[in-house]
């Protein structure tokens, strides 16, 4: 299946079919410098498929992991680019999930104000969320995503059979990516996601209408000036928790606690049945007090206030502009709303 992205920057498609990355030169231009970016995670199956591809390939490759995503590891990969000579002809590709991802475009925004660069996503967040719409970030000073750039890439290629290798653990963080898009904007994809009896089966569709809906968005708002901040439900409280956990939980994983207590009763009474099947957390470990200097950090903050969205029925949305304060409410009552069942 081929879907075609249109932004302000560039428009470019994303390539979803099953064995595609056995055959990516005809997805991305290969005849020149590649720089293949990645981490000591993904399997190395997948780019030597690449490289072999690749008229002149190189594979820079970094420590797995969120902790990997600062500046030495951006730094490392133009030092890479440099040795290499790369020119404004040269691209590269991410090879991974979300942090290969941002890392990979982030340098090729910066490399010469801007080489062209091309995604393969090899985790299911990535495949449904990260990899289309352009922004690449890095964390600075254990704050997310604070210092980064949108920039789109030339092609996107999903090839769901690179999930095969991935843990469950990571699936279900992906998964709930793909179901936060489905309460705020298709209601069938989150019924999908609530009756799968085959997970294995139903994930192509489950990326294809995760993908649509999030092309929808960003095609509206590219950079995230009104429409798109609605794919940053769960995230003011999930990012929190992400910094105050330090790295032990997923960011999928603290994007799913996050979005509870923005969700009516109503939703509540599906969701957190589904969260249960796939083993996501239903109960949030920190207190607001312990989330609140992370969340006066959240970029999203307006002055002293925070465009947050709430989910009130399943495929709908409702934007509010809310205080750090009022955020941590929303979890108190939460909290309370659990203590109760
Ligand atoms: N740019 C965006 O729009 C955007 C959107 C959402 C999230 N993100 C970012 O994405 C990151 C999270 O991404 P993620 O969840 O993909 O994490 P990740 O990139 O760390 O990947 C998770 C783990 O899976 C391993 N892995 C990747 N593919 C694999 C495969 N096919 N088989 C086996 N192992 C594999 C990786 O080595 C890593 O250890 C966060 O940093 C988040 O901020 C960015």
């Amino acid at each position: 299946m081929k879907l075609s992205v249109s932004t302000k920057q560039r428009d470019y498609d994303i390539w979803l079919e099953s064995g595609a990355l056995a055959r990516a030169g005809e997805f991305f231009n290969l005849k020149r410098q590649v720089m293949i970016v990645t981490d000591d995670g993904v399997p190395a199956e997948y780019c030597r498929l690449l490289a072999s591809q690749c008229e002149k390939p190189f594979i820079h490759r970094f420590a797995q992991g969120e902790a990997s995503k600062n500046l030495s590891t951006w730094s490392a990969i133009l030092t890479a680019m440099l040795a290499a000579d790369f020119t404004r002809r040269d691209c590269v590709v991410a090879v991974g999930g979300g942090v290969a991802g941002d890392m990979a475009g982030f340098a090729a925004a910066c490399y010469m104000r801007g080489i062209e660069f091309y995604i393969v996503p090899t985790t299911l967040l990535a495949q449904v969320d990260a990899s289309i719409g352009g922004k690449t970030a890095i964390d600075f000073e254990n704050v997310k995503n604070i210092v980064g750039a949108f920039y789109q890439p030339s092609a996107v290629l999903i090839d769901p059979d690179t999930l095969a290798t991935l843990d469950e653990r990571q699936l279900r963080a992906g998964l709930a990516e793909a179901a936060k898009m489905a309460l705020t904007g298709d209601a069938e994809l989150f019924s999908l996601i609530e009756n799968s009896t085959d997970l294995t089966q139903d994930l192509p569709e489950i990326i294809r209408r995760s993908l649509l809906f999030k092309k929808a968005v960003v095609e509206q708002d590219t950079e995230e000036t009104g429409l798109r901040r609605v794919l940053n439900f769960g995230h003011s409280l999930g990012h929190a928790i992400e910094s105050a956990e330090e790295g032990k939980l997923l960011h999928g994983e603290c994007v799913a606690m996050g979005l509870l207590p923005m969700c009516s009763e109503e939703v509540l009474a599906r969701v957190i049945p589904v969260w249960k099947r796939y083993e996501l957390d239903t109960e949030i470990p920190q207190s607001p007090l312990r989330l609140l200097p992370y969340l006066m950090h959240d970029k999203k903050r307006l002055d002293s206030r925070i465009i947050e969205v709430y989910c009130d029925h399943v495929g709908s949305f409702r934007f509010e502009e809310v205080t750090p304060a009022a955020i941590l409410k929303d979890l108190e009552n939460y909290h309370e709303k659990q203590l109760w069942q």
